[in-house]
């Protein structure tokens, strides 16, 4: 056998360790997911559903994409969903990276970005952040005749900052054609601020070099069955769709996504209880005199000093947390929202190991 270098060098996904020095139940507030659940009417779907699961799904989630190309006002055939966003990442790397090939991105963003592109010969080119948020023209100037991907994830995780429309308008009219820019959004239906980007009439308009990804893994809480898509140009989609396994999407997902969406309600509750949980982390924080990050997700960044010793700390005193040194921002852990009860329990948590 031959084992390819870039591959074995890859770092293997180390799993959160949940148990480790706690006796009891550990609260999990580092991935980001809904701390109010899926919606009521997900879940019935899925117990509907469950009897026919014998089935193969419909692999290209016909109906699916229909209901999101609705939404967006696009055609069905400018929509393309995946096993997770995660996937539509993979599978941007798989079909537009040759080795050698540059994918520009921020240092301080989601990880999948660099990891997807080593793994395919790539050449991962990273920015620092200016201020915690992407440094939009020193990204533009990165960009070389090599450069087949350019990933901004807004807003972005971990530091859950946003860049403006007329920013992110600024960039996609210096980007080259043959630069595909890949805009994660699997945040977006959290955002708040009034000029934050609306990408779609870019897309309605015919612009080929613009990608959109979502997720089903945040606002819509069904991170456990691995559901995200993508808005983009119909040339670009096809092409991605010959790239993915022929039944990437599963039919419980496609079930459930399908109800989620249909429960705008849920979203919005979803979202209020997250501007809800960040109001009160800021007065928490404020009062212990910790500097955060001003976010628009459901998550936030807080400098803590020593990142990795105060969240084995806090693991200690039952919550995962994620500490960010590995993702080039040391002495800054970020913290998902949970239930309120959970927000005010952490909060003493970090106290008492502050004082530690
Ligand atoms: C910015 C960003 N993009 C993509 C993903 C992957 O989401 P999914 O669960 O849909 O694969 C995450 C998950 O944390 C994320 O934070």
């Amino acid at each position: 056998m031959q084992f390819k270098d870039h591959i074995l060098n890859l770092p293997a996904y180390k799993p959160t360790r949940l148990l480790a020095g706690h006796q009891g139940e550990v609260v999990k507030l580092s991935s980001n997911e809904n701390a109010l659940g899926p919606s009521p009417r997900a879940i019935a779907a899925l117990q509907a559903a469950m009897a026919n699961v014998h089935r193969y799904p419909d692999s290209g989630a016909a109906t699916l994409r229909r209901a999101l190309a609705e939404r967006a006002d696009l055609t069905p055939e400018s929509v393309m969903c995946s096993n997770g966003s995660d996937e539509m990442i993979f599978l941007l790397c798989t079909a537009f990276l040759s080795p050698g090939d540059e994918a520009v991105m921020a240092e301080g963003t989601f990880i999948s970005y660099f990891l997807r592109t080593l793994e395919m010969g790539g050449k991962p080119v990273r920015i620092p952040l200016r201020d915690y948020t992407h440094n939009l023209p020193a990204l533009i100037d990165t960009i070389t005749p090599r450069t087949r991907l350019l990933f901004v994830c807004n807003p972005n995780n971990p530091t859950g900052t946003t860049n403006s429309a007329a920013e992110i308008a600024a960039l996609i009219a210096n980007v080259p054609d043959d630069t595909l820019i890949v805009m994660d959004e699997a945040y977006i239906e959290f955002v708040t601020r009034a000029d934050y980007p609306d990408l779609l009439p870019e897309l309605r308009n015919g612009r080929r070099n613009l990608i959109l990804l979502r997720t089903f893994a945040k606002i819509y809480g069904l991170a456990g069955l691995r559901l995200g898509y993508a808005y983009g140009h119909p040339d670009v989609i096809s092409y991605l769709d010959r790239a993915r396994p022929t039944f990437n999407v599963n039919a419980l997902a496609q079930i459930a996504g399908l109800a989620a969406l249909d429960d705008q309600d849920h979203v919005a509750r979803s979202r209020d209880y997250a501007n809800a949980s960040r109001a009160m982390f800021v007065s928490e924080l404020n009062k212990l005199g910790l500097h955060y990050i001003p976010g628009e997700t459901n998550f936030v960044a807080i400098n803590v000093g020593d990142d990795i010793t105060v969240a084995e700390g806090i693991r200690e005193r039952g919550f995962t947390v994620t500490p960010l040194a590995g993702w080039g921002l040391p002495g800054l852990i970020r913290v998902s929202f949970g239930t309120m009860e959970q927000n005010h329990q952490f909060i003493a948590a970090l106290a008492e190991t502050l004082k530690a």
